[in-house]
């Protein structure tokens, strides 16, 4: 344990180095170093230099429930809480649902844990985040997009919920400093207009949803307005757009 002398310290230099809630996180770090003074000494100089706080930590709170994040492993962002807790709405008590680029698996783990007699399924193509995920015990495949997932789930799914990459290439450079600096390009790309796995994740879902089945895509920008036409093509219908508090859309769900 820390003293408030380590804490008083902590988020001063937290504070200068214009961290925002500099006072939580230095509570999470003099915890994380459990009374090591060269150890809280290391993680503040490396969030000072804008290591992500989950790394540091070695977890993150999503829907209320802990999620180990390795370093190196996309940041769970609470923007997706509102699509986890949707998911979880429309997968019933024994259904199936399949979480694409599941990352460190956080809405994999939120729906297993609120539906505990489903089964969650997910996949993910970078092996580091596979092996984050299954410290989480999510069931899943390493591959891209649905290519490793096993043919039983073919026509079977409940819900497939997605947070793909989806900043257009372009538009990365506009991304806070830390996240470009730390967090996997791979995991923040989404090509030119930002929709290339957007679109895959509509088209490679549809086989997976039995009829009636959802789909649920994290999104930004006016990338609803090109998606919609995919999902169209894709027989998706109900199609309905889910925006923040501000206003800003933020994803799009369908039934198949
Ligand atoms: C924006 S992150 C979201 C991770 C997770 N869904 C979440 O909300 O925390 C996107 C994830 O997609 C993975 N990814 C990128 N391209 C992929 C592909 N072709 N197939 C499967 N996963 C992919 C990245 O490695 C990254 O973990």
């Amino acid at each position: 344990m820390g003293t408030d002398d380590d804490l008083e310290t902590t988020t001063a230099q937290l504070r200068e180095a214009g961290c925002v809630a500099a006072r939580e996180e230095a509570a999470e770090l003099v915890e994380a170093a459990g009374g090591d003074v060269a150890r809280l000494r290391e993680l503040v100089a490396r969030r000072c230099s804008g290591e992500p706080l989950a790394w540091l930590i070695g977890s993150v709170r999503f829907c209320g429930e802990t999620v180990f994040v390795c370093p190196g492993v996309f940041v769970p962002r609470r923007q997706s809480e509102r699509l986890a807790l949707e998911a979880v709405a429309r997968l019933p008590e024994h259904g199936l649902a399949v979480d694409l680029c599941t990352g460190a698996g956080a809405i994999a783990v939120v729906l297993a844990r609120r539906r505990p007699l489903a089964r969650v399924v997910a996949s993910e193509i970078d092996p580091l985040a596979v092996e984050c995920a299954r410290t989480n015990r999510v069931e899943v495949f390493e591959g891209d997009m649905t290519a490793s997932l096993p043919a039983e789930l073919l026509g079977q799914v409940d819900v497939v919920t997605a947070v793909v990459p989806y900043v257009p290439t372009g538009e990365l450079r506009f991304l806070a400093r830390d996240v470009l600096a730390y967090e996997p390009r791979r995991a923040l790309d989404g090509g030119e207009a930002g929709t290339v796995l957007l679109a895959r994740a509509a088209l490679e879902a549809a086989p997976l949803l039995r009829s009636g089945g959802s789909l649920l895509l994290e999104l930004g920008g006016d990338e609803a307005d090109l998606l919609r036409p995919v999902l169209a093509e894709n027989g998706y219908r109900e199609v309905e757009l889910l925006v923040d508090e501000e206003g800003d859309p933020r994803a799009l769900f369908g039934r198949h």
